[in-house]
């Protein structure tokens, strides 16, 4: 089938490589055009695993070409996926500028029947919205629009977009979800056919579930080290219990990255809209807010506070994986080391920071070179499996503060290092 991906970021990309796997044709369409150059030839222009190979492949087989030409994909194409972002706007709700935007366009230029598939994540009633303002542009021409967020992972993002837990379709009209059947026909995950509303309020309610498995079991950990227990030991215990499950239990800095907290925000406000507190996810959203500022506290208590010491931030992504730095941890880190009076010497396997303030280094032993403290906030395999010996005989004072609680804690003290993590004791 002829399908166009309008939005070529970290979704767009993987959503329109992943249909090539499946057998379909696809074009990428994008506003930017350095990105659209890029993609077309072969150059990926974010980091994400696996991605580039999947990339150069479908280009070789002339399954997925690029364009900035809009009337042309729109024509050319039956289905027309939106994957454009959706930031968080200053009062928390999301900003769907983008999305608007492209419907007008669609509207513009749409030639016959559409399916118009909504994959970014948008608040519930979006999916109206769409239509009618692509109805507003052309009214004669039938389509449809049908909601089917995503839920891949940055940083396993191909294995995602291939396996799905599920696909969520949420449709009104018979013929597009017959459609949608078709594009889909060869997925071995369950598809969950349900309406554009309650698809949509499914990826907020995903999201902000895991947000809030993450927030207990940090909050938890501070109550850990108030106790001296070991909340990797509390998280292994609850997480064997099946109606739990053990993922999203591991405690550490907080969540970051494009899609937690501003679906946390959108959903907040979405409820707010409703005239309803969602004070479960404002609780979520707090805790999350401030367990950088808990770890930094430790960081100042231990080694006897911030200012003029030299600090190594080892990660400045969300997570490993990913050159995202959408809401890093690490960023919220760095600039309070700053404003402390810290020297900051930063280094991460794939980012590049902007920050005059700090230093950044390639290596990781130039950036550990002389420091008072090591500060992990991306819990990178380079940083796991890092010369920890090596380390000791390089840094000023052997004080590592491990916020995520992922490195080998016995093995460091050992080395001579005094180890904290978050409810480690
Ligand atoms: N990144 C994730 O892990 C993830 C996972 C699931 C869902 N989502 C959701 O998917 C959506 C996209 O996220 P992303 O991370 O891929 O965003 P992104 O910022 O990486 O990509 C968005 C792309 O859209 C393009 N764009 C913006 N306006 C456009 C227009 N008018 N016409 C054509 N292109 C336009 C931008 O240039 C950019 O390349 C968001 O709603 C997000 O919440 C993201």
């Amino acid at each position: 089938m002829n399908v166009l991906v309008i939005g070529t970021g970290y979704v767009g990309t993987t959503t329109g490589l992943v249909l090539c796997e499946k057998g379909h044709k696809v074009t990428g369409l994008d506003i930017d055009e350095k990105k659209v150059e890029a993609l077309s030839a072969g150059r990926l222009h974010f980091y994400e695993k696996g991605l580039p190979e999947l990339l150069r492949k479908h280009l070789n087989q002339n399954n997925i070409s690029f364009t900035t030409d809009v009337k042309t994909a729109i024509q050319q194409n039956d289905f027309i996926f939106i994957c454009v972002g959706t930031p968080k706007k200053k009062d928390g709700s999301a900003d769907l500028s983008a999305v608007y935007s492209v419907a007008k366009m669609i509207g513009t230029y749409m030639n016959k029947y559409k399916v118009v598939i909504n994959k970014s994540t948008v608040p519930v009633g979006t999916a109206s919205k769409v239509k009618e303002v692509i109805e507003a542009e052309n009214g004669k021409v039938p389509f449809d629009v049908v909601s089917n967020p995503e839920f891949l992972r940055e940083g396993s993002a191909v294995y995602d977009a291939l396996h799905p837990d599920r696909v969520v379709i949420g449709s009104s009209s018979k013929k597009a979800l017959e459609m949608m059947r078709q594009l889909y026909v060869s997925e071995t995950s369950p598809i969950v056919e349900t309406t554009p509303n309650a698809a949509e309020l499914i990826k907020y309610a995903s999201n902000s579930f895991l947000a809030l498995k993450i927030s207990f079991i940090n909050q938890l950990a501070r109550l850990c080290d108030m106790m001296q227990v070991d909340i990797d030991e509390i998280s292994k215990g609850i997480g064997l219990d099946h109606r739990i499950g053990p993922h999203f239990l591991k405690a550490g800095i907080g969540y970051g990255g494009s899609c937690f907290p501003k679906d946390v925000s959108a959903l907040i406000t979405i409820a707010k809209e409703e005239g309803m507190i969602l004070s479960i996810l404002e609780e979520v959203e707090e805790i999350n807010k401030s367990q950088p500022f808990y770890f930094l506290e430790k960081v100042e208590k231990h080694i006897g506070g911030l200012e003029g010491k030299s600090i190594a931030v080892l990660g400045v992504a969300f997570k490993p994986g990913t050159d995202d730095t959408r809401e890093s941890p690490s960023l919220v880190v760095i600039d309070e080391l700053v404003s402390k009076g810290c020297s900051v010497n930063v280094h991460d396997p794939i980012v590049t920071i902007t920050n005059p303030s700090v230093k950044q280094f390639d290596h990781v032993f130039d950036a550990v070179d002389g420091v008072d403290a090591i500060v992990l906030i991306t819990d990178w395999d380079e940083y796991l499996n890092l010369d920890w010996q090596k380390v000791k005989s390089t840094v000023n004072r052997p004080y590592i503060f491990d916020g995520r609680n992922a490195l080998n804690k016995q093995e460091l003290v050992n080395i001579g290092f005094h180890y904290e993590g978050i409810g480690k004791p």
